[in-house]
């Protein structure tokens, strides 16, 4: 059984394509190359080329039983400035794959969903019952592509799992590949390359939020249990289940403070860190209740925000020595 692996020369796609792999199954990635890593992708075949590429997509879906959608842009900041290229590249390619998967004959459909669906509720930790209301062009195209999934299914019978990812985070333990965006927006890799000495000065947006010690609480899921968790949902939809949405987390919120002394902790090293005002549109708390998941697939997370800082710390270092610095 083959999986075509769209976006899989990115950070959660390569992570997926090691875990398919070892669970038995055959994997073709297909990427543009736009903000993924050709490194990443090693030993795995790779068709370079665009979600927009109806005729390229066909002829890589013909030859697979199944696809995983990782492609899309997810800066929530670039997106409040240039919507025109989320709704480009996420919606607009979203729906070239979807129409491709239905030419081709595809049966399941596994995409990328995110809590930024759910925009700044306010009651944790959220359940998949809370109504979607994005407040921003991500969110909105991500909402977008979930309702085209269950209008296909409905119509089609195209089966799909929307899988809504926390913060993922963390590395894989063979140290072979890890978090790679650039620019880097997220805290854990940030915070590492302060404490290492080669990135910037941290910057801690906010001190005065309704949290415990007034900083942002986030649900940071290690990305090989989010790995783990689409074979899960490709063996459910497989055995005959309806189409799905769920959360993927860990249900334990942790504050910028908390995952900054994990950082310390796990370097030995202090985190350089400003406090500077909130960014708007941040909402103080976004905690998974990933009940349902349990529950339908089997799944919780196995590896804590530790594992998940020492696995990136790990790689980022064999990084930093790859590069002779
Ligand atoms: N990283 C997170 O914490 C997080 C959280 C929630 C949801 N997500 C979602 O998970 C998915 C993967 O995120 P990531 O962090 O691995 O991102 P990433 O940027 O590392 O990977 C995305 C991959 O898709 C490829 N791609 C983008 N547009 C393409 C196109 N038009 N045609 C072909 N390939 C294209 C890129 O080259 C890249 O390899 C995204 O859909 C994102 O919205 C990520």
């Amino acid at each position: 059984m083959r999986i075509l692996v769209v976006g899989g020369a990115g950070y959660i796609g390569s992570h997926t394509a090691r875990v398919l792999r070892r669970a038995g199954l055959e994997v073709l990635i297909y990427d543009n190359l736009s903000t993924g890593f050709e490194f990443l992708a090693k030993g795995f075949e790779m068709i370079v080329g665009d979600v927009h590429d109806s005729k390229k997509l066909l002829e890589a879906l013909k030859r697979s039983d199944a696809v995983m959608h990782f492609a899309a842009n997810h800066y929530v900041g670039e997106s409040m400035a240039n919507p025109r290229k989320y709704f480009r590249n996420n919606v607009e390619g979203g729906i070239s794959l979807l129409n491709a998967a239905l030419d081709a004959g595809t049966k399941y459909v596994i995409f990328s969903s995110t809590c930024s669906v759910y925009g700044s509720p306010e009651k944790m930790p959220i359940t998949e019952e809370y109504p979607r209301l994005p407040v921003n062009p991500y969110g909105i195209s991500k909402v977008f592509f979930e309702q085209a999934l269950e209008s296909y299914d409905f119509a089609y019978g195209l089966k799909y799992a929307s899988l809504r990812y926390f913060n993922a985070c963390g590395a894989d333990e063979g140290g072979e590949i890890g978090e790679c965006h650039e620019p880097e927006p997220h805290l854990i890799p940030l915070a590492l390359r302060a404490a290492g000495g080669f990135g910037g000065e941290l910057q801690v947006y906010g001190t005065d939020y309704p949290t415990p010690d007034g900083t942002c609480i986030r649900d940071y899921t290690n990305v090989v249990d989010l790995a783990e968790a689409h074979v899960k949902a490709l063996q459910h939809l497989m055995a005959g289940n309806p189409s799905f949405t769920v959360n993927l987390g860990t249900g334990e919120g942790s504050s910028v403070k908390q995952v900054l002394s994990t950082v310390e902790e796990v370097t030995g090293k202090k985190v350089p860190h400003k406090i500077v005002p909130r960014r708007p549109g941040d909402p103080p708390a976004l905690v998974a209740d990933p009940t349902k998941a349990r529950q339908l697939l089997n799944w919780k997370t196995k590896r804590s925000l530790r594992d998940s800082v020492s696995t990136a710390w790990k790689w980022m270092q064999k990084q930093q020595t790859l590069a002779g610095v």
